[in-house]
């Protein structure tokens, strides 16, 4: 059996509200849109805006910017996973580097996220990548297996239970100018492969996905590398000819 490809738009916080139904009508219009046994493709709204678009799009899957790590209990601002669920989330983005950098979400918090989410029924799409000055002092690889460890730690997973990993280098990320090459991120997928294979089961219980300024003038070299099961484009996924150009390439390339 192929292993199922992702294309995972990130919305961010690109688009308020009603830019949020805009785009999500677009993208319902647009025929050339639709997950299919190959292809899944999810989009991750912010979540206030998760119930609506929950409505508008049912040609796509639907997917969390972050979760708590709790269902219910005193945790101001926490969102619970089972009622991401309820409003359709099929998915979850836990760990995204602008949640560890931007608001101090450490590695024991995102560990809870993940058992949280898995536990809900979410499939979880776990974030990883360097910093800038880890690249530089070249010690990507050792960055992320810590990372992947922390994160993982305690976790098995259920015959029913999947994961998504992100591989996505912090100093890569729009609207960051560095360009990261595939050579790069072939050797850091590689790594990211043998780090979690052990942890997280067999072939089929998790895949990796890129992202880091993926756009479709070069979505092609990273699906191309071995290894890699879909892209997580940002800023280009909120733009509603650009994210159908990235799904219509990787459609080609299956
Ligand atoms: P960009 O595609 O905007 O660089 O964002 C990548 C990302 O962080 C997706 O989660």
């Amino acid at each position: 059996m192929k292993q199922k490809h992702y294309v995972i738009g990130n919305w961010k916080l690109y688009l308020d509200r009603e830019k949020s139904i805009e785009h999500a009508i677009a993208i319902e219009k647009n025929k050339s849109i639709v997950s299919s046994d190959a292809l899944e493709i999810v989009v991750c709204p912010s979540h206030v805006n998760l119930d609506k678009i929950s409505g508008i799009n049912k040609s796509v899957s639907l997917g969390a910017q972050d979760c708590g790590f709790e269902n219910s209990g005193a945790h101001t601002g926490q969102v619970s996973p089972d009622d991401l669920v309820s409003i359709g989330c099929e998915y979850v983005i836990i760990g995204h580097s602008e949640r560890r950098y931007q608001l101090g979400e450490t590695d024991d918090v995102i560990n809870r996220k993940i058992i949280a989410a898995l536990k809900s029924g979410l499939v979880p799409i776990v974030c990883f990548g360097e910093t800038f000055e880890a690249n530089e002092k070249g010690i990507s690889g050792e960055f992320v297996k810590n990372q992947i460890k922390s994160a993982f730690e305690g976790v098995s997973l259920e015959d029913n239970q999947r994961v998504i990993v992100a591989y996505e280098p912090v100093w890569a990320i729009y609207p960051s100018k560095h360009v990261v090459t595939t050579q790069h991120v072939h050797e850091m997928v590689e790594i990211i492969h043998k780090t979690c294979s052990p942890v997280l089961g067999g072939a089929y219980s998790y895949c990796v996905v890129y992202g880091g300024s993926v756009t479709g003038e070069n979505v092609a070299n990273f699906i191309d590398l071995p290894g890699i099961n879909g892209v997580l484009p940002g800023h280009a996924s909120t733009d509603s000819s650009e994210f159908a150009k990235i799904i219509a390439i990787v459609n080609d390339m299956l």
